[in-house]
């Protein structure tokens, strides 16, 4: 059985530092894409607090279409350049928005929703999706996420065969 510790206090880099490496024991020895998605999504959603959704989108058919998450039911399909998980895919860069109403574009799925952080995923120079995070709360991202979550996306890309996943 696999334990997600969460410290009280922690910084947010101790946070995901500590996140990350739970990631790469839970990755250690499965590179199923599809497994792996999945319990990185859930291992984001026990371990970081003020999230309402966590989870991935993949490049299929030119376009993100839904993969693993934790969190309410959410669109299916975004194109590129569409919504937050569409501009960071197609100008491959994280994107955090302090304030989802002011983000020209924003998809809601679930108005709950008021901030959010969107990592592009690339592996060997080919963009196979998005990790995405949604909180209720305004601000809930800042730059220490985006760190900390790039490496969370590094250690998934690295560690996955995403070739069923993505095209
Ligand atoms: N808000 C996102 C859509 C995905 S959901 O938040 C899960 C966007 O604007 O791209």
């Amino acid at each position: 059985m696999f334990t997600v510790k969460t410290s009280a206090g922690a910084t947010k880099a101790e946070l995901y530092r500590e996140l990350n490496a739970q990631l790469g024991g839970l990755l250690a020895g499965e590179r199923d894409g599809l497994a792996n998605a999945a319990n990185a999504a859930a291992l984001l959603w026990q371990g970081l607090p003020d999230l309402n959704w966590a989870g991935f989108y993949f490049l299929r058919g030119g376009e993100l279409v839904l993969g693993p998450f934790q969190g309410k039911v959410a669109c299916v399909r975004i194109k590129l350049g569409r919504g937050v998980c569409g501009t960071a895919a197609q100008q491959r860069e994280t994107i955090v928005v302090l304030d989802v109403e002011k983000f020209p574009g924003h998809i809601a799925c679930d108005h709950a929703s008021r901030s959010e952080v969107v990592v592009p995923l690339v592996q060997e120079g080919k963009l196979i999706g998005v990790l995405d995070l949604d909180s209720p709360s305004l601000a809930r991202f800042d730059q220490a996420d985006a760190v900390g979550l790039a490496a969370t996306a590094e250690i998934f890309l690295k560690g996955s065969d995403l070739s069923r996943l993505a095209d």
